[in-house]
C-alpha cells in the first residue's frame, strides 16, 4: 500500500518518477505526488487522482536531477490534494514521502509538535515536522532524521529532501518494502524493483530499522545505532515483458491467460532431474515433524488456503486448520503440540499475515511461507519458503497466484505424503499437465464467459457462488473476485446452507453460479440448484466433463477431481472480467483496492 521512488543522478528525474510511479500503480491509486530538487530550490507538484492526473500538473521546464514520488493508498485522511504526498515542513526546507501507518503519531504530536499546525490529516506530515524540531534543537540532518526514526511506532518506508543539500535523499525502512537501486552515475529507490525496471536491474535489499544516504555515486547503510553496513546487490530477475500488458487491454485478462504457462513453469521449477517432484528436505522434515498445520492467509490466498487444507488433508494426512490473518492475532485458536504454520502470500507483505508470523515466531513456532515474491518480508521472516514462479502480478485482482498457490500446495502435499510412505493414486506431474491442457481450452472460451456475464450479471445487483466440497471454497473466490471489480454484491454459499437463511434473498431472476465437479456431491448440488429455481433463481451451472447434464451453462475440460479448482476458477474469473468490464469498472484498479496491504 503506496508506493515510493527516487532518483538521484544526472538525468532530470521527473519523468523516471512518474514512469515509476505508474508502475507502482497497482499499490494505491488515491493520489499521487512527486517533489523535486534543483538549483532554484524544491518544486512539490501532488493531486488527488491517477498518475495520468499528475502527470498533467508537472511543470516540465525545468530541470531537476532529484527527486521523490508518492502513489497513495489512503489511511489517515481522505483522498485529496492536502493529504497527498510529499508533505512538507513548515520552514519548507524537508519534503518527505512515506509508506506505512505511524502508530504513534498523535503521541509524538502531543509531546514534539504541540506549537506545530498542521497542513494535512496524515501520520506522515508528523514525521517531516519533528525532523525540523530536531534541527530546530541543533541536530544535522543525519542526528536529526536517525533521531526521529527511534521515536517512531509502527511501518514506514521514508524518503526525504533536504532542500539546503541537493546531492542527498535520505531514506529510511521498517517493515514497509523499500529497495535501493544502482546505476552508473545515478542511483534510485523504491517501493518494487518494477518501477525502475526502466534504469536498473541491479537492486540492494534493504532491512528493518535501516537508514540510507544516498548520493549520486553512493550508497551508504547503517543501522540506527549509525553502525555502517555491508550488502552486496542482486540482480532482478524481472523481465520487462512480465510487467508490461502487451496487447491486452487489462493486466486481469493477461494474467488469467497466463495461468497454463504458470501451472508448467511450476511444475518444472519443482521437478527434479530425474522428473521427480521435489521440496527442500527440511520444509519436509518440519512437514512430518507438525501434529497440525495452521494455514494463515487473507482474500484470496485465505481461499487457496482452504483447497490447500484439503490437499495436505487428504494426501499427507496431516490435520490441517485455515485461518484469516486479521483474526488470529486477536483470536488465537488453542494450539496443538507440534503446530506448523503455513503463511500464504501473493506479496509476502500483507500486514495481517505478518502480524500473525511475528506472534508465531516469539512463541518459537516454525513458519513456511508460500509467496510470490522473493526476497519479501513474509519470506524472509519465516524458517522456509516456497515460491509461486508466478511471475509479477499486477492486476489489483489476484488470479494466476491463486491458482499458482493451489498448484505448490498440491505439490508440497503430494511430496510430504510420499516422504511420509503414503502412496497417491495418481502421478501429479501427469494430472497438473492435463489441467495446464484443460487451461488453454479455457482461453478460447472468452466469448462464451461474456455473453454469459452478460446474461447473468449485466443489471443484477447482486449474485451467489454455490458448491459441495472443494467446490465450495472456488465458489467464496469466484464471489470475491465479481464483488471486487464489478461492485456486484455477490456471497459464496455452501450448496446445503443456502436453504438455512439466504435463500430469503433469493428473488425473481436472482443469479446462482453453481459449480458441480465433484462427483460425490454432484446430485446434492444439483438438488440445491433445484431448491432455487423453484424461487425464481436464473442458474448457470459450470460442470465438468463426465458430470454434466443438459442444463449445465458450461463444461470444463476434465481433470483429476482434486484439481478441480485449478480450472474451474478460471471461468469466474472471466465472468468477473466481463461482467465489470460491462458495467465501466475500472479492472485493474477497482475502487478503495490496493494489491500490497501493508497495513494491519
Ligand atoms: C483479491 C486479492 C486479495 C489478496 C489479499 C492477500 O483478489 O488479491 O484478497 O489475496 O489481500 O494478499 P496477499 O496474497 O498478497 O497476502
Amino acid at each position: 500500500m503506496c508506493g515510493i521512488v527516487g532518483y538521484i543522478g544526472q538525468q532530470d528525474s521527473k519523468e523516471i518518477l512518474l514512469k515509476g510511479l505508474e508502475k507502482l500503480e497497482y499499490r494505491g491509486y488515491d493520489s499521487a505526488g512527486i517533489a523535486v530538487i534543483n538549483d532554484n530550490g524544491v518544486r512539490v507538484f501532488k493531486e488527488k487522482g491517477r498518475i495520468a492526473v499528475l502527470r498533467q500538473i508537472v511543470d516540465q521546464t525545468e530541470q531537476a536531477p532529484v527527486g521523490i514520488g508518492h502513489t497513495r493508498w489512503a489511511t489517515h485522511g481522505v483522498p485529496s490534494q492536502v493529504n497527498a504526498h510529499p508533505h512538507q515542513s513548515t520552514s519548507g526546507r524537508f519534503t518527505l514521502v512515506h509508506n506505512g501507518v505511524i502508530e504513534n503519531y498523535s503521541i509524538i504530536h502531543r509531546e514534539y509538535l504541540q506549537d506545530v499546525e498542521l497542513k494535512s490529516e496524515t501520520d506522515t506530515e508528523i514525521i517531516v515536522q519533528v525532523i525540523e524540531k530536531f534541527i530546530s534543537e541543533g541536530l544535522e540532518i543525519e542526528e536529526a532524521f536517525r533521531k526521529t526514526l527511534t521515536i517512531l511506532k509502527g511501518s514506514y518506508a521514508l524518503a526525504l529532501l533536504d532542500s539546503k543539500d541537493k546531492e542527498t535523499i535520505y531514506i529510511a525502512k521498517n517493515k514497509s518494502p523499500l529497495l535501493i537501486g544502482l546505476g552508473d552515475n545515478f542511483n534510485v529507490v523504491a517501493s518494487d524493483a518494477m518501477a525502475m525496471l526502466q534504469v536498473t536491474d541491479q537492486y540492494v535489499e534493504l532491512m528493518d530499522k535501516e537508514m540510507v544516504i544516498l548520493k549520486q555515486h553512493s550508497v551508504t547503510i547503517k543501522n540506527l545505532e549509525g553502525t555502517v553496513i555491508e550488502r552486496n546487490p542482486y540482480t532482478a530477475e524481472l523481465d520487462a515483458s512480465d510487467i508490461e500488458k502487451g496487447t491486452y487491454p487489462h493486466y486481469m485478462l493477461k494474467e488469467i491467460d497466463e495461468q497454463p504457462a504458470v501451472i508448467r513453469k511450476i511444475i518444472q521449477k519443482y521437478q527434479s532431474d530425474d522428473n521427480q517432484l521435489v521440496i527442500d528436505q527440511d520444509i519436509l522434515y518440519a512437514m512430518n515433524a507438525a501434529d497440525r498445520i495452521y494455514i494463515v492467509a487473507a482474500g484470496t490466498s485465505y481461499h487457496a488456503g482452504l483447497v490447500g487444507k484439503e490437499y495436505i488433508e487428504k494426501m499427507a494426512k496431516i490435520p490441517v486448520e485455515v485461518h484469516v490473518a486479521s483474526e488470529f492475532s486477536y483470536n488465537m485458536p488453542l494450539l496443538s503440540e507440534k503446530p506448523l504454520f503455513i503463511f500464504i502470500s501473493q506479496s509476502g507483505e500483507t500486514a495481517d499475515s505478518r502480524g500473525v508470523l511475528v506472534q508465531i515466531k516469539e512463541l518459537g513456532y516454525k513458519a513456511l511461507t508460500i509467496t510470490n515474491v522473493q526476497g519479501s518480508t513474509l519470506s524472509r521472516e519465516a524458517d522456509y519458503t516456497l515460491l509461486l514462479h508466478a511471475g509479477p502480478e499486477i492486476a489489483v485482482a489476484s488470479t494466476k497466484a491463486y491458482t499458482a498457490q493451489i498448484a505448490v500446495l498440491s505439490i508440497l502435499a503430494a511430496v510430504t505424503a510420499e516422504a511420509k510412505g503414503l502412496g497417491l493414486d495418481f502421478d501429479l506431474v501427469r494430472e497438473l499437465g492435463i489441467v495446464a491442457n484443460g487451461m488453454e481450452v479455457l482461453r478460447d472460451a472468452k466469448e462464451e464467459m461474456e455473453r454469459i456475464a452478460l446474461e447473468y450479471l449485466a443489471t443484477t445487483r447482486n449474485c451467489f457462488f454455490i458448491g459441495r466440497a472443494i467446490d465450495f471454497y472456488v465458489g467464496l473466490e469466484g464471489a470475491l473476485k465479481l464483488k471486487e471489480i464489478s461492485y456486484i454484491q455477490a456471497e459464496g454459499f455452501a450448496g446445503g446452507e443456502l436453504k438455512h437463511g439466504t435463500i430469503a434473498l433469493i428473488e425473481n431472476g436472482t443469479p446462482i453460479i453453481a459449480l458441480a465437479t465433484q462427483e460425490r456431491v454432484n446430485l446434492g448440488i444439483r438438488g440445491n440448484v433445484k431448491e432455487v429455481v423453484a424461487r425464481g433463481a436464473n442458474p448457470c451451472i459450470i460442470s465438468m466433463k463426465g458430470l454434466e447434464t443438459e442444463e449445465d451453462r458450461y463444461v470444463l475440460p476434465s481433470v483429476n477431481e482434486m484439481l478441480t479448482p485449478l480450472l474451474s476458477v478460471i471461468p469466474l474469473q472471466l465472468i468477473s472480467y466481463y461482467a465489470a468490464l460491462h458495467r465501466d469498472c475500472d479492472v485493474d484498479k477497482p475502487r478503495n483496492l490496493a494489491k500490497s496491504v501493508t497495513v494491519e
